[in-house]
This record gives structure tokens, C-alpha cells and sequence, in this order.
């Protein structure tokens, strides 16, 4: 294994790497007066302790000199009653909206907006001192058809006066935005490297990506400004992505990063990831890379699975293969060891807090699923240990 900063940090931490936060223990009260002594009844044994490991390092911890570590979440996960929310706050120093700032949540209907969600959870990072990525202020998906009536002059300052609104009530509270999602095509040909999309169609060409970024920097000049988009891990869709990317700096349109989001699966290799970063990086142009929505699917799916539901991989149901967990726990490793090496990576979110709430366990069909580190007990799994201590044998 290299020698990663990482190394370096808890070298220079000590052996005994960083404190279990909120760790109980034996404080030490005002002395009272000892009371006479009484006959004590035999005492019974102590249960041994369970053999779960308990994280002795908090993830975001670990990764602090590096970037904040974050999570996807909803209200579910931030209630008061949820298993989540302890991890939530232990663990993660960043948070992100799965849902609730979409549009169709933000503006259910033309003119009427609900912010009351996404306030909460902007509310619960600043309390917590986490910061928080904006998602997302365009997308083809989860947003209302009224969105995409009219005449493209309608449609732009629809749009226009949406992101003034939106971005402009979190301004100075959202660090990034994703400001546009998954606007490049799977594939060449046809609009290619556009997205053959409600939004293309509504906007009668590609423009509407530029209204969006000049728009979110006039509504908030300090936030980051993202375009965000799965597969960049395989090179013709990332090819397409830094296409537009460098037409967009061309001409002036202010763009700070790049969002991978990397829901990959075990087919996957780290060089794919960490190659994604590099190539915004040889840019040149002084772009940040983030980590958007990772997680590492269980499940070596098909194309035809995402398409069709056909072909998908048969169900794990509750019996995941020891086999199967270490290969996922290798991944997560290797991409974090990788992920130190870039200065420009400001940001890594996971899309969610443990297996048991994972998108996945129902996309792309309905499937137990085990994408992230921590399991459906929410007690961290051999992929949290490989990440977050690189002393640590997978078993
Ligand atoms: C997903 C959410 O996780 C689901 O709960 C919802 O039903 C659909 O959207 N790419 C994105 C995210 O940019 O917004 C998606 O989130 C996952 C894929």
C-alpha cells in the first residue's frame, strides 16, 4: 500500500489514531464520602463484549486535512427517533438533499414554492457545522412539467427566475451547487454530447446550460458552481462531458467544478475513477473535482438491467458472500487512497448513510443492495475500516 497523506496524518496523530467522538467513560465526579461498607451480593459475570468492531476513527476525521466526507440525505435521516441520525452527526462533515431540493420539491406547481424540507436541512448542518452541496437546480428528472411550457424565451426566464430564487435564499449557506445533472448523452450521435432531453427540446438547442450557470452566479457569486453527471468513469461519456465543459470556459460561463457522481458497481476498477479526476485536472483550467453520489453497488449488472430490467444479477436477499463484502471493501480502499492524490478533489459525498435506506435496495429493480459502509444495523463495515484505517486486514 502507498504511503498516502493519510498515513502521514495519523503518524503524526499517534499510533492510537484519532478518538471515538462521544465515547463514554468513567469522568471523574465530585468525591463524596464513602458510605460504610455493606456485605455485597456475589457478583454476577460480566457479558463478554460483542464482537461487532466499533469505528474507533470518525470517517470525516480520518479525511479532514483531505476534504469533507458527505451524505445524501432526507428528513427520515435527520429525525430526532432515527437510527441515521447519530451517524449523520458522527460521521459526516458535509450533507446533501437526496431529494428535497429538486424542483418538483422546491416548486410543486408554477409560482408556489415549499421550502420547509430543504430548510431543515440546511438548519441541521449549520448546527452541526457541516456544509452542505446544493442538488440539483436543473435536471430532466423530478421536475414539473410547467417547467418546460411555452416558448424557449418563457422557458429561460422560468428557469432564470427559479435559480434567483432558490440559489439566492441559500446564498452564503450552500457552498456548491450541482447546478446542472446528467445534461450529456449516453451515447454519440443525434444531439450528442447532448442529452436528447425535456430541457433541450423546451429550449429549442443546449443554451439552457449557460442561462443556468450565469443565472446561480448572479443569484449567489460566492457558491461553486457544478456540472454533474454519472459515468464519467468510462471515457465516451466522459469525453462528451469535458467537450462541453471546455466549450463552456470558452466562453465565459462560469462554471468551478466538476460532479462525478460514481455510482459504480464491482466492475468497476479504481484506475477508471481516479482517472475521471485526472482528466479534469489536465484541463488545466483550475477546476475542482467532486464526489457527488458514490457508492458501490453489490451487484455487476448489465446494461440491459438499467434499460429494461432485464438480466439483472440475481438477489444476495440477506446473505451477501464474505467473498463479495471484501472485494467491496478493496474498491473503497483503492479509491481513497487514490482520491488523496488530488488537490483539486474539494468534496466526497456518499448517496446515503447505510445500506438499510440505500436508492439502491430499488433502482435499477427492486434488490437487497449494499453499496455503502455502513450496514443495515448501522455498524461499519469492513469497507469503512479499509477506508478509514490502513492497517486494517480485510477479512
Ligand atoms: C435519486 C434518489 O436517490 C431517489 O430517492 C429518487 O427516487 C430518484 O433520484 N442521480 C442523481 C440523484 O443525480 O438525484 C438520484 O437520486 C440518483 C441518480
Amino acid at each position: 500500500m502507498k504511503f498516502t497523506k493519510r498515513d502521514r496524518l495519523k503518524l503524526l496523530l499517534g499510533a492510537g489514531g484519532l478518538a471515538l467522538t462521544g465515547c463514554s467513560g468513567g469522568g471523574a465526579g465530585t468525591p463524596t464520602p464513602s458510605p460504610a461498607p455493606t456485605p455485597t451480593p456475589t457478583p454476577t459475570p460480566t457479558p463478554p463484549p460483542t464482537p461487532t468492531p466499533t469505528p474507533v476513527s470518525a470517517i470525516k476525521d480520518v479525511f479532514a486535512a483531505s476534504f469533507p466526507i458527505g451524505a445524501a440525505v432526507g428528513l427520515t435521516e435527520l429525525d430526532a427517533a432515527s437510527e441515521d441520525r447519530a451517524l449523520v452527526e458522527a460521521q459526516f462533515s458535509s450533507l446533501v438533499a437526496e431529494n428535497i431540493m429538486k424542483p418538483s420539491s422546491l416548486a410543486p406547481s408554477a409560482g408556489n414554492y415549499d421550502f420547509t424540507a430543504a430548510d431543515q436541512i440546511v438548519d441541521f448542518a449549520e448546527a452541526n457545522s457541516m456544509a452542505v452541496r446544493g442538488h440539483t437546480l436543473l435536471w430532466h428528472r423530478q421536475t414539473p412539467d410547467y417547467f418546460f411550457e411555452g416558448q424557449p424565451n418563457e422557458v429561460r426566464s422560468r428557469l432564470e427566475d427559479y435559480i434567483d430564487t432558490v440559489a439566492g435564499r441559500y446564498a452564503g449557506r450552500i457552498g456548491a451547487w450541482d447546478v446542472v445533472n446528467e445534461v450529456i448523452s449516453d451515447a454519440g450521435g443525434g444531439t450528442a454530447p447532448y442529452r436528447d432531453s425535456n430541457w433541450l427540446n423546451a429550449a429549442g438547442g443546449s443554451d439552457y446550460i449557460e442561462w443556468a450557470f450565469r443565472a446561480a452566479r448572479a443569484a449567489d457569486p460566492n457558491a461553486k458552481l457544478f456540472i454533474n453527471d454519472y459515468n464519467t468513469e468510462l471515457s465516451g461519456k466522459r469525453g462528451r462531458l469535458l467537450d462541453v465543459v471546455r466549450d463552456l470556459l470558452d466562453r465565459g460561463v462560469p462554471l468551478d467544478g466538476v460532479g462525478h457522481q460514481f455510482h459504480i458497481n464491482l466492475s468497476t476498477t479504481a484506475e477508471q475513477v481516479l482517472d475521471a479526476l485526472q482528466a479534469v485536472e489536465d484541463l488545466g483550467a483550475g477546476l475542482e473535482n467532486h464526489v457527488t453520489e458514490l457508492d458501490i453497488s453489490v451487484y455487476k449488472d448489465p446494461v440491459e438491467c438499467f434499460s429494461d430490467a432485464l438480466n439483472c444479477e440475481p438477489d444476495y436477499g440477506n446473505a451477501l458472500p464474505t467473498e463479495v463484502e471484501r472485494e467491496q471493501a478493496e474498491l473503497y480502499r483503492a479509491l481513497f487512497d487514490g482520491f488523496q492524490d488530488f488537490d483539486s478533489l474539494t468534496s466526497v459525498t456518499f448517496w446515503g448513510v447505510s445500506d438499510a435506506q440505500s436508492w439502491l435496495n430499488g433502482y435499477p429493480v427492486d434488490r437487497t443492495n449494499y453499496p455503502l459502509l455502513f450496514d443495515r444495523n448501522r455498524a461499519a463495515k469492513p469497507a469503512f475500516f479499509a477506508v478509514t484505517d490502513p492497517t486494517y486486514a480485510i477479512p
